[in-house]
């Protein structure tokens, strides 16, 4: 007579074992995904919320001598994800007769180095290699390639106001 109590192994349904190992996998590879995703966009992408300041105030213009370029300072807020830097620029700023103000980038067009204006001889000069511009930022003399790069302004009640710097196309011959 057979014992009631004893319990036969059961035979694993294989579709069942196979449902589950899938299942496994999808979970397997949703976590990978979650994962890998957010790491490849750190890595591969540029941060969209790189920010900077669009217009910055430079100063007053009003007590700007006709002809004579004044270096003016300001500072540019810069937002990089989560950390806030300001940076400070400069522009040298000519008024011209008709009270056209042109506000330069205080880099040259040559290989990036500063240049100042020499009041003697009514120009700007980059000591790097000798480029020289006018005071409407043609290229009197030097290897520079092209006239200054200007920044785009905006008059504001006197004040003046910076926006992004634009290459001048010109190229000297
Ligand atoms: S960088 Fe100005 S002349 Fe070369």
């Amino acid at each position: 007579m057979e014992n009631g109590s004893q319990t036969e192994p059961v035979a694993e349904n294989p579709s069942r074992r196979g449902f589950v190992n899938a299942v496994i996998y999808a979970l397997g590879a949703v976590m990978g995904a979650a994962l890998a995703i957010p790491a490849a966009r750190y890595l591969f992408l540029p941060p969209k919320t790189r920010k900077q300041q669009a217009w910055v105030e430079a100063g007053d213009v009003s007590r700007l001598a006709i002809d004579a370029p004044q270096e003016m300072t300001f500072r540019r807020i810069h937002a990089d994800g989560w950390k806030i830097y300001s940076e400070k620029g400069t522009a040298w700023v000519v008024k011209f007769p008709d009270d056209k103000v042109v506000a330069y980038s205080p880099i040259c067009t040559h290989l990036g180095c500063a240049y100042h204006w020499d009041a003697e001889n009514s120009e700007f000069l980059c000591p790097c290699h000798g480029s020289t511009f006018a005071l409407d930022g043609r290229v009197l003399s030097g290897p520079a390639p092209r006239p200054l790069d200007r920044y785009e302004i905006k008059i504001e009640n006197a004040r003046l106001w910076l926006g992004p710097v634009h290459q001048s196309g010109e190229t000297s011959s």
